[in-house]
C-alpha cells in the first residue's frame, strides 16, 4: 500500500530543508519528497526503474544490483510513479524544470500523464539520448535510445541555458582572409557561432563501456556527459540540484561539479553507498556563496 506524504510547508521547512540538502539518503523517494517544503529544487532529474521485469547486476563478484521488477506489470509501474511525480511537480520552484529518463515501455504513457500533471504547455521536449551498444535482435530494429521527457514547473519562466557543441557543415561556402566560413545573405555576411550549433533533442552521446574508467560497478549508471548537459542548461550555480533515484551518483556528482546544491536517494543500500563515496572523490567547484580559494 502507498505511504501517505506527510507534508511539511510551515515555516520550519526551510530549516529541515537545510539539514537534507548535501546528502544521499536512503529510502524510498516518496518519504524524502514528503519531507520537502513546496518549491525547493531547481533542476529534478530522475531515472526510475523502466520496468524491464529483469535483475540488473554489477560487477559479477560483487553483488551489487537492483530488481526492476514490480508485480502487477506496466499498470502497476505507472500508478507507482504517479504520486511521485506530482510530489516532485510540488517541490519544484517555479522557474524549475523535470526531467524524466525511461524508455519505450513506459515513455509514452508517462508522457501523457505528465501532460495532466504540469499541463500541455509546460511540455519542453522529448529528448532522445541514442547510443550503441552490441545486440541481435532478431525480428525487429535494434532499440538504441531512451528517452527523456523534459517539462518545466512554469514554461517561460524556467531557467535555461542554452548549450552549444558540434561543427557546423561548412562545406562548400565561401571564407573570409582570416579563413572563417559564412553565408552571404540578402543582409551581407552571416557567420556561424564561435561555439558551434544550438545543441538539438537527440544526443548522441556513448553509453559507458563495460571497461569504461567512469564505472563505478552500479549497474545502469548512466554517463557523466549527459547529467553535465542537463545540470548546465537547466539549473545556475548554487540552485538545488535532486534526483530521487539517485543509484551511482551521477546527476549529483555533475551538480557537484558545476557548483551547485544537490540532495537524492535511492532505496538500496548499495547504490546509497557508491554515491556517497563517488560524492567524497569528486571536486566541487565553489558555489556563489562560498570564498574562492
Ligand atoms: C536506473 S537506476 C538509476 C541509475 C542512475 N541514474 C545512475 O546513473 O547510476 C534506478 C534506481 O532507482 C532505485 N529505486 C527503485 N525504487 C526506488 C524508490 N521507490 N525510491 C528510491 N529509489 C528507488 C533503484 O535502487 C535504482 O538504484
Amino acid at each position: 500500500m502507498m505511504p501517505s506524504p506527510r507534508r511539511r510547508t510551515e515555516p520550519s521547512a526551510s530549516a529541515g530543508l537545510a539539514n537534507l540538502v548535501g546528502r544521499v539518503h536512503e529510502c524510498d523517494c516518496f518519504e524524502l519528497l514528503a519531507r520537502l517544503p513546496d518549491g525547493c529544487c531547481e533542476l529534478i532529474y530522475v531515472d526510475p526503474p523502466f520496468g524491464t521485469g529483469k535483475t540488473f547486476r554489477g560487477h559479477a563478484a560483487s553483488g551489487i544490483g537492483f530488481a526492476d521488477r514490480l508485480a502487477g506489470g506496466r499498470a502497476a509501474q505507472i500508478a507507482f510513479l504517479l504520486p511521485r511525480l506530482i510530489e516532485m511537480r510540488r517541490v519544484l520552484r517555479e522557474c524549475g524544470s523535470l526531467y524524466v529518463h525511461l524508455d519505450y515501455r513506459l515513455a509514452p504513457y508517462i508522457r501523457v500523464e505528465l501532460d495532466l500533471i504540469f499541463g500541455q504547455r509546460n511540455f519542453l521536449n522529448e529528448i532522445i539520448w541514442s547510443y550503441r551498444t552490441g545486440s541481435r535482435p532478431g525480428c525487429h530494429f535494434a532499440r538504441k535510445h531512451d528517452t527523456i521527457l523534459f517539462y518545466a514547473r512554469q514554461a517561460g519562466r524556467h531557467v535555461f541555458n542554452l548549450q552549444r557543441e558540434g561543427e557546423y557543415r561548412t562545406e562548400g561556402l565561401q571564407r573570409d582572409a582570416e579563413g572563417r566560413a559564412y553565408k552571404t545573405t540578402r543582409r551581407g555576411r552571416l557567420y556561424f557561432h564561435g561555439e558551434g550549433p544550438v545543441v538539438p533533442d537527440v544526443w548522441d552521446i556513448p553509453f559507458l563501456s563495460t571497461v569504461s574508467k567512469e564505472r563505478v560497478g552500479y549497474p545502469s549508471q548512466k554517463p557523466l556527459r549527459l547529467l553535465d548537459r542537463i545540470v548546465r542548461a537547466s539549473s545556475s550555480p548554487g540552485g538545488l540540484v535532486a534526483d530521487f533515484f539517485c543509484g551511482s551518483g551521477t546527476t549529483l556528482v555533475a551538480a557537484q561539479q558545476q557548483g551547485r546544491r544537490w540532495l537524492g536517494c535511492d532505496s538500496n543500500p548499495q547504490a546509497v553507498r557508491i554515491s556517497r563515496h563517488r560524492l567524497v572523490q569528486c571536486p566541487h567547484e565553489p558555489r556563489p556563496s562560498e570564498p574562492r580559494p
